[in-house]
């Protein structure tokens, strides 16, 4: 979404405002800006002693090849393995997919998947209730469950759970003429119920029919989740003093997930959600805030205003202290955002799960890697908020696959990275009996009760550390080849002076990071790092290939990332405000990178005003689910910005695309 409006006025950008104003290095003294960012565009040949920078990482063999083309050509050129024509960039308000591929909507926001089955009405006046029954708006994170997956993998590709997030509304479109507010204040029940009814998560079963269509099915199994329903709190924040509110005076329950961006998914078969911008949706008029809502930016007006309605319903948005105890008011609601809930698609009863300890930030998304019997489970998650961290998580018990479950994620150690100039780098560990951290925590004059209230303040856990600052990381995805993790960082307008691993002050392109892990042990605390791709202009961007982009594969703000099972790399973008306007990149588009060769070629264009975003395929790999969030961004019913995909004079609507090849066979 975007990030330059302001949300103190209702219905902005949900994005948060800076809020990390520790003073960890920036690595500036440790190497020259301007000296790296010249050697980092100058590609591969020149980098010698900066190798880390845009090239290979020590040890590996997938070298980007060096910018010196000047030699021989070989006698056999390898066969791409990207064969297909790029994408030309286009503000077009359609797909564009390559020849010889379709790229078909479905169920966009409002499609009726559960109880009565109410039809999605054009005008947009389904009410609340009907909500809670079709598909929530702005589809992000996705993952597709062959439906025999219920304890990991599966095999089914023409039939399956596809379960995605709904980030926000568009106050705007979701209802007939936009949302009634009087004096600043919302003052339709209905209304502020359909806005919490549309977000959340949708699991829907999928099915291809004999003509080979994807349909959804009548199924028990389809569910809708949103930001009203009940929730447990497990792991060690559960209980604390500082989650109890009236809803839940021993702090071990809540209410609803929001502003869920990326996702996960366990090897035991579950999905994870991941709550983003979910500090926007709160409001404290207090005049002095505790740490753990400071440190996170609460404000004292809301994004969409929820808390300025009465009931308790409503009112759980307001974190204004009211009552002698924190059982008796919500000034402790917000802390029971920030997480990463697990939800079991197989089993609609379920009660969906709070998992504290992967810690509280602005979680974009969480990505396992590769797991082995009788080790720990390890996953990494970015904090997708201007100069915050990436974080990894290793389960202290071990992997046994078949009987593992949640429990996993709720008993292990939390790290920060940092990513020193030298192209190593230290995960920290964000845990109280650490020696390590007491000694941080002294020398910062910061103390912690317990390991519970470390993690409701994992960012500043993590600030006492000396974390490095990021370029806003989103997306990770580990490559099957070579167990490397690449890392988008989307932008960052408010570097003020570039470090190795952020090398561009006033980030406006973004950039994709990798490392790997010393001796490929996931669960250690080294690793070795390098940048893979500096997005931006010809004149301002490094390919993999150690060559600037071109007209091939410009892009900017890349966000959703991918390894496909063949180990190539896709990269989605969410570009705003100017840079889509009248940047040189068109509208938001999907790329695909083969790091082994360093091609890079468009795939995708979106339509006007919309973000790529959510990615998974069949294991077939025959069909792709892509989501379009947000086309026509900004639009009222008034004003529609874009038409997609309903075509002229219909609202826009966020929806998932069906891609696949022409003639049926795998996708690549
Ligand atoms: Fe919701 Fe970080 O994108
Ligand atoms: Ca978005
Ligand atoms: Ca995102
Ligand atoms: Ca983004």
């Amino acid at each position: 979404m975007r990030q330059e409006d302001d949300h103190s006025v209702l219905f902005g950008s949900g994005d948060e405002l800076p809020s990390n104003h520790s003073s960890n290095s920036h690595f500036n003294e440790l190497i020259n800006t301007g000296l790296a960012r010249r050697q980092v565009l100058a590609g591969g040949a020149a980098l010698g002693a900066l190798a880390f920078l845009g090239a290979a990482l020590p040890g590996t063999s997938e070298a980007a090849p060096a910018a010196d083309t000047s030699q021989a050509q070989p006698l056999f050129r390898p066969r791409t393995r990207l064969p297909f024509t790029p994408v030309a960039i286009s503000r077009a308000d359609g797909i564009s997919v390559p020849a010889g591929y379709q790229a078909t909507p479905f169920i966009p926001w409002g499609t009726p998947i559960t109880g009565s089955y109410p039809a999605f009405l054009e005008d947009a006046s389904n009410s609340a209730a009907d909500q809670a029954q079709q598909t929530g708006m702005h589809h992000d994170g996705m993952h597709f469950f062959p439906i025999d997956a219920q304890r990991g993998r599966g095999r089914s590709s023409d039939h399956g759970l596809l379960v995605l997030n709904h980030e926000y509304i568009d106050a705007g479109l979701i209802h007939p003429s936009g949302p009634t507010v009087m004096d600043g204040k919302r003052v339709s029940a209905e209304e502020v119920r359909k806005e919490i009814n549309a977000h959340g998560v949708s699991v829907v079963e999928i099915r291809r029919n004999p003509l080979g269509d994807w349909e959804v099915l009548p199924s028990a199994r389809n569910r809708r989740i949103t930001a009203a329903t009940p929730m447990q709190i497990r792991g060690p924040a559960r209980g604390h003093a500082l989650l109890q509110t009236r809803y839940s005076p021993d702090g071990t329950a809540t209410r609803g997930t929001q502003n869920n961006c990326a996702n996960g998914f366990t090897p035991w078969g579950t999905y994870l959600t991941c709550e983003e911008n979910w500090a926007g949706y709160f409001a404290s008029r207090d005049s002095a805030l505790p740490r753990e809502l400071s440190r996170y930016g609460l404000r004292s007006s809301s994004r969409y205003g929820w808390e300025t309605l009465a009931g308790d319903e409503f009112e759980r948005f307001d974190a204004t202290r009211k009552a002698a105890h924190a059982a008796g008011d919500y000034r402790n609601e917000p802390n029971h955002f920030g997480w990463i809930v697990e939800i079991d698609p197989f089993a609609p009863e379920s009660v969906p799960v709070k998992r504290t300890a992967l810690g509280r930030f602005a979680h974009e998304g969480l990505v396992f890697a590769p797991v082995k019997p009788g080790r720990p489970v390890v996953c990494y998650s970015g904090d997708d908020s201007q100069n915050e961290y990436i974080y990894k998580y290793v389960s202290r018990a071990k992997y046994r696959p078949g009987r593992s479950n949640g429990s996993l994620l709720d008993d292990g150690t939390l790290y920060v990275a940092r990513f020193d100039a030298n192209g190593r780098g230290k995960w920290l560990a964000l845990d109280i009996h650490d020696k390590a951290f007491q000694k941080a925590c002294r020398a910062a004059g910061v103390s912690f009760a317990d390991q519970g209230e470390v993690l409701i303040n994992t960012r500043l856990a993590a600030d006492i550390l000396g974390a490095t600052k990021m370029d806003r990381p989103e997306w990770g995805a580990v490559n099957p080849d070579n167990g490397e993790v690449y890392f988008t960082l989307t932008n960052n307008s408010s570097r003020s002076e570039g470090d190795a691993a952020n090398p561009r002050p006033a980030n406006a392109y973004g950039h994709i990071i990798r490392w790997r892990e010393r001796s490929w042990n996931y669960a250690g605390r080294s690793f070795t790092w390098s940048l893979f791709l500096l997005a931006g202009p010809e004149s301002d961007s490094l390919g993999p290939n150690g060559q600037p982009l071109n007209a091939d594969n410009l892009l900017a703000s890349p966000d959703g990332l991918w390894f496909d099972p063949e180990g190539r790399l896709w990269i989605q973008t969410d570009m705003s405000g100017n840079q889509l306007r009248s940047g040189p990149f068109g509208n938001n588009q999907m790329l695909v990178a083969d790091p082994k060769s360093g091609e890079l070629k468009r795939f995708l264009v979106g339509p006007l005003g919309a973000e790529i975003t959510g990615i998974s395929a069949t294991p077939d790999f025959r069909t792709l689910f892509v989501n379009i969030q947000h086309p026509g961004e900004g639009s009222t019913a008034g004003n529609l910005l874009s038409t997609w995909p309903d075509g002229p004079g219909k609202r826009p609507r966020s929806a998932t695309l069906i891609i696949s090849r022409e003639d049926g066979r795998r996708l690549l």
